[in-house]
């Protein structure tokens, strides 16, 4: 069997989930991670290129004589990476940029949602300071008491969504996204929509340019603090499938079907990886935003869960040809609990502190530890980011899973860490 020279980009938890699944493939050959982490490292060749270096990383492509690339995170395909890779004939997972859109450019989804009767919250595009604060302003004398939500239209980090409850506050959120350009460009355009209630719900799919293939359901914890308390972070914990959520054929058929129909007729076709994160309202699941790749921490329980080849998956849809594949998934749960800098996700949080306990969490059943921000440093692994290890527990109910993971959270220590001690817990009824 000719094995695989592969190249994967991003140094998350996402990736090191990826890479360790990629490495039961029995048709990897040499498995590069740009720029990885210590978790990586252990499985794979880190090489010290940053994810958003595009030209950087092709160059390293055509001389190490890559096969095949993974992109994983969303800056890179803002960036064309795709286009830049196609154009010397390499073979990618990922969507071009013009079809990457979905995320990079909330006004092009919210119309292209429009477009396509994809269920979604009403909106309005601003460009001017003035007119969007008249619109907020016109909203809170209306309907004092529903919050309403302003987003910087391009890629922000995570921190360009502001859901409003007060007039004060979307006051605020106007003048640091427009009049201070916290965000630059990425406030150019600001869209201003209706809050949607319910629980969220991370929907993925493998896409091919013509099919898809959805994942089970996973559910996320922004929040910092358990109780949803506390400011949004990255995401804080993980729990696939979420065993209430009943709305796959809903969500294929309103959702997915169209929105990857509407990307054809434009002209740009979606080969990747799909991720609309969606809101629950009791009339079904509402549209927040799509994502253009996988989830982070939710591909840290996808990976435990998937039990098809991913390296097969990948190069099928590359190929437009997902539809040979049958993607199958373990039975059972999978729960991810991450464990976080103190003080995260204020951007001024403390790293390089020691790690210690992976090895006896590993030995439990069940647990495998994925790294976010963690590096070697004079031959210790240390902290080096702000959400630092994903601790995955895998079990035949949510509660085992939920159990095992805590159990491995509890081997690990690092100075200030904080974690949350309630995931999955609203679903456990
Ligand atoms: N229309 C909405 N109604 C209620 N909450 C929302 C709405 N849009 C976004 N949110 C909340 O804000 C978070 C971030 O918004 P999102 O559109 O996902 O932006 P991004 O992930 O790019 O920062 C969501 O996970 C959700 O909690
Ligand atoms: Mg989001």
């Amino acid at each position: 069997m000719d094995q695989m020279k592969v190249l994967l980009v991003g140094g998350g938890g996402r990736e090191h989930a990826i890479a360790w699944k990629l490495r039961q493939s029995p048709r990897l050959g040499k498995l590069y991670v740009a720029p990885g982490n210590a978790g990586t490292a252990q499985i794979a060749e880190n090489v010290p290129v940053k994810a958003t270096d595009v030209e950087g990383l092709l160059a390293f492509a055509l001389k190490e004589g890559i096969e095949f690339t993974i992109v994983g995170q969303d800056d890179p395909l803002a960036l064309g990476i795709v286009d830049a890779f196609q154009a010397k004939g390499l073979k990618i997972f990922g969507p071009t940029q013009a079809a990457a859109q979905i995320e990079a450019s909330k006004v092009f989804s919210k119309r292209l949602m429009k477009e396509s009767g994809v269920p979604t919250t009403l909106f309005n595009v601003y460009t001017d300071h003035a007119s969007a604060l008249e619109e907020v302003r016109r909203h809170f004398a209306a309907y004092s008491g529903l919050p309403t939500v302003i987003k910087a239209s391009g890629l922000a980090l995570g921190k360009g969504a502001y859901v409003c409850h007060t007039l004060a506050e979307a006051e605020q959120a106007l003048d640091e996204i427009m009049v201070k350009k916290l965000h630059g460009g990425a406030g150019d355009q600001v869209v201003i929509e209706e809050y949607a209630g319910g629980q969220e719900v991370s929907i993925h799919a493998f896409c091919d340019g013509k099919s898809f293939e959805l994942f089970p359901s996973a559910q996320d914890h922004k929040p910092a603090l358990d109780g949803d308390k506390g400011p949004n972070t990255g995401g804080m914990g993980t729990i696939a499938p979420v065993p209430w959520f009943n709305a796959s054929d809903a969500v294929s058929e309103q959702i997915v079907g169209p929105i990857l129909a509407g990307l054809q007729e434009k002209g740009s076709p979606f080969i990747g990886l799909l991720y609309p994160g969606l809101k629950m309202p009791e009339t079904g699941p509402m549209v927040l935003e799509f994502n253009a790749r996988f989830g982070d921490p939710e591909t840290q329980v996808y990976m435990r869960l998937l039990k098809t080849d991913l390296l097969d998956i990948f190069e099928a849809c590359v190929e437009g040809r997902l539809h040979e594949i049958n993607v199958e998934w373990n039975p059972g749960f999978a729960a991810c609990i991450v464990m976080a800098s103190g003080g995260y996700p204020s951007p001024d949080y403390k790293k390089g502190f020691p790690i210690t306990g992976i090895d006896n969490a590993e030995i439990l059943p069940g647990i495998i530890v994925f790294h976010a921000g963690t590096k070697q440093a004079d031959g210790k692994l240390v902290t080096s980011g702000g959400r630092v290890l994903g601790v995955t527990g895998v079990g035949a109910t949510l509660q085992e899973a939920l159990d095992h993971a805590y159990h491995g959270v509890e081997c690990i220590r690092f100075e200030g860490m904080q974690y949350r001690k309630d995931i999955g817990a609203k679903s456990l009824v």
